[in-house]
């Protein structure tokens, strides 16, 4: 089974003394933590990176980020190369995020294209997939699932360098979960579709991201396939964030 792996995307959101202090207390407490059980991922925004990095120094918590563009270098304004990422010192790129497909159109090739330039800089991606309301409602869940599986996820790849983060479009930021039983089979539906992609499909880490809350977390975190959380809103708050991770136990 998958280590499990809870990561918090905080998207558009701190400043820097904000970011650094809320890296600084889950640093704490995860360093205290002497048998964690799961690993801590945080992933702040590019300018925060650096001063984050050196907030969790020593700790244990991981560092990522949200995005990366799939060249290693050259005249691409205002992109960010995934070797400029693993310089400061992460170890994963959230990649293909249902926020970038609807507001910067990208499509399934350019997600698997971002994902091989994470693995060349020696890093995970973390791709997402997820349905949106109306796919759900036309009953195309799952193969909706599937194609963006076959679509984004490059060749090559093993559970070393995959991380897979199911996000119900629906579900992002709503306060609405699916039922368990529904992320149960779209989880299985996932890890079979990466067995046509990777050796070891079993090995690969499947989060569940969408409204993850302490109050939810413990439910959804015991579902079958379920390795681990892609948190956003509540990452924003280290007791929140430090709850969901106790959850994953
Ligand atoms: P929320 O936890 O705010 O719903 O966001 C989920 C998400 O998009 C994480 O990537």
């Amino acid at each position: 089974m998958p280590r499990k792996l809870i990561a918090g995307n905080w998207k558009m959101n701190c400043l820097k003394a904000e970011g650094i202090a809320l890296a600084r207390e889950l640093g704490v407490r995860y360093a205290q933590d002497s048998d964690p059980e799961y690993d801590l991922l945080v992933c702040p925004p590019f300018p925060l990176i650096d001063a984050v990095a050196q907030a969790i120094a020593g700790s244990g918590v991981m560092l990522g980020a949200q995005d990366c563009h799939p060249g290693e270098k050259g005249a691409h304004t205002g992109d960010v190369a995934a070797p400029m990422l693993a310089d400061l010192g992460c170890t994963h790129v959230i990649v293909g995020h249902s926020e970038r497909r609807q507001d910067h159109k990208e499509l399934d090739l350019e997600v698997a294209e971002k994902a091989k330039a994470v693995v060349r800089a020696g890093m995970t991606p973390i791709i997402c997939i997820g349905e949106t309301e109306e796919q759900r409602d036309a009953g195309e869940t799952l193969t909706v699932c599937a194609r963006q599986i076959a679509g984004s996820v490059a060749d090559g790849l093993s559970s070393d360098t995959l991380v897979i983060a199911y996000e119900p479009v629906w579900a992002i930021g709503t306060g609405r979960t699916p039922t368990t039983a529904d992320v149960a089979e779209v989880h299985a539906l996932i890890r079979a579709e990466l067995s046509r992609k990777v050796t070891d499909a079993e090995n690969v880490a499947i989060l569940y991201g969408g409204s993850v809350k302490p109050g939810n977390a413990e439910e959804l975190m015991h579902v079958p396939n379920v390795d681990g959380a892609l948190v956003g809103g509540a990452s924003l708050a280290a007791d929140d964030f430090w709850s969901i991770a106790q959850s994953s136990r």
